[in-house]
């Protein structure tokens, strides 16, 4: 049996299709011709901040984590309001918590004078989380990256696709399923609760009035509950107030937040819920009781989840700086 040339044709474009898939993908290396020194900049912007202030490297993971739920990763986190549009940044899980949208701009802004239009902020955001969650002692791991930047920002969104701190085990799983992320993901990924810090209007339902009983949550160690108390009172003060997610650690990237929600330290609702059920609860011991295994399910659970979403090829732009668009 031979092969008529039309038939030849068709293998020809399979095979074609197979080895360039028609639609762009991230690659590990993509500014390596076109902006060989992006990563190290960026990285040398990530170093210089956390040594002024530990906490942006918290900051830069959440910022990357709160731009990939809410219209992919495409750097929409990072557009300032204007006066016709309420964007990402403003709405109430952003403003006034998140942080480090100046270690971005300074990146942006070496970049465009070395490598002018080059690298989009999305992927800035992405390389940076990965920075910092190595300075944070972390493992180090690739990024994939070709990321396009995002022309729509939007509060509304910010509101609906991020997760509040009082969702249950249930919801969170589905809020992070509905990202394409299974719920061992959602338990690993949780794990940057190690680093960080919480203002205390996330978790004071727990301590003055649980489920509208005026008592604090039964589920969270008294011993804790007191020593949060103090950190923040029952009163307005509260507001600009944060205490440490992991006050063992606040700065190392470390399996201490597992182990602190099975010693029902949890600071918010949702980090206590991970142990609910008795199949999560043993994956959440799995991560307090082996370092190494979760912080590579973890860099993993990253890549992922810099993936949902993004734009690539000729689609959105490379802004010119990362809080406005074109
Ligand atoms: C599972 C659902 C999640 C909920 C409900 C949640 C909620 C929160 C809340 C309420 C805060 C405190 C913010 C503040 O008041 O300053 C916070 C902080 C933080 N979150 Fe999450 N989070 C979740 C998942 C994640 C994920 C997946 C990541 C990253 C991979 C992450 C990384 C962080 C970091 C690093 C901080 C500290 C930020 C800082 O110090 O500025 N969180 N989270
Ligand atoms: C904002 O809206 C006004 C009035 O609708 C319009 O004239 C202006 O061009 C808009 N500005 C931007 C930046 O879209
Ligand atoms: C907390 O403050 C509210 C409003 O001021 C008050 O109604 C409530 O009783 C207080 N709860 C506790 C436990 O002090
Ligand atoms: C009240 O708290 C318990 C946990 O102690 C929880 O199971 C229940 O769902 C809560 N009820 C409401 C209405 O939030
Ligand atoms: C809030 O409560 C704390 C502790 O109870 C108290 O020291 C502080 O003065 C109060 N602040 C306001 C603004 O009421």
């Amino acid at each position: 049996m031979s092969l008529r040339s039309g038939d030849m044709l068709i293998v020809l474009l399979v095979c074609l299709c197979l080895f360039s898939p028609l639609d762009a993908q991230l690659q590990v290396g993509f500014y390596k011709k076109s902006c060989p020194n992006a990563e190290l900049i960026v990285r040398d912007e990530v170093r210089k901040a956390i040594i002024k202030n530990g906490g942006l490297a918290a900051g830069l993971v959440r910022l990357h984590f709160h731009d990939a739920f809410v219209r992919g990763a495409d750097g929409s986190v990072l557009i300032d309001s204007t006066a016709n549009n309420s964007a990402e940044k403003s709405a109430p899980p952003n403003n006034p918590s998140l942080r480090g949208f100046e270690v971005i701009d300074s990146a942006k802004k070496r970049l465009e004078s070395v490598c002018k239009g080059t690298v989009s902020c999305a992927d800035i955001l992405a390389f940076a989380a990965r920075d910092s969650v190595r300075f944070s002692m972390g493992l180090p791991y690739s990024v994939p990256s070709g990321r396009r930047d995002g022309r729509v920002s939007l509060a509304s969104e910010a509101l609906s696709n991020l997760p509040p701190p009082i969702l249950n085990l249930n919801q969170l799983t589905q809020n992070f399923a509905s990202k394409g992320l299974t719920q061992d993901e959602m338990i690993t990924l949780t794990g940057a609760h190690s680093i960080g810090r919480s203002h205390c209007n996330a978790f004071t339902n727990r301590l003055y009035n649980f489920n509208s009983t005026g008592r604090q949550d039964p589920g969270l160690d008294p011993t804790y509950a007191a020593q949060l108390k103090r950190s923040c009172p029952n009163n307005s003060s509260s507001a600009n107030l944060v205490v440490p997610l992991d006050p063992i650690s606040p700065t190392i990237f470390d399996t201490n937040f597992y182990k602190l929600i099975l010693a029902k330290r949890g600071l918010f609702t949702s980090d206590e819920s991970l142990i609910s059920t008795p199949a999560t609860a043993a994956k959440v011991r799995a991560n307090a009781n082996n370092a190494n295994v979760f912080k590579q399910k973890f860099s993993a659970a990253m890549v992922k989840m810099g993936k949902i979403g993004v734009l690539t090829g000729k689609q959105g732009e490379i802004r010119s700086v990362c809080n406005k668009i074109n």
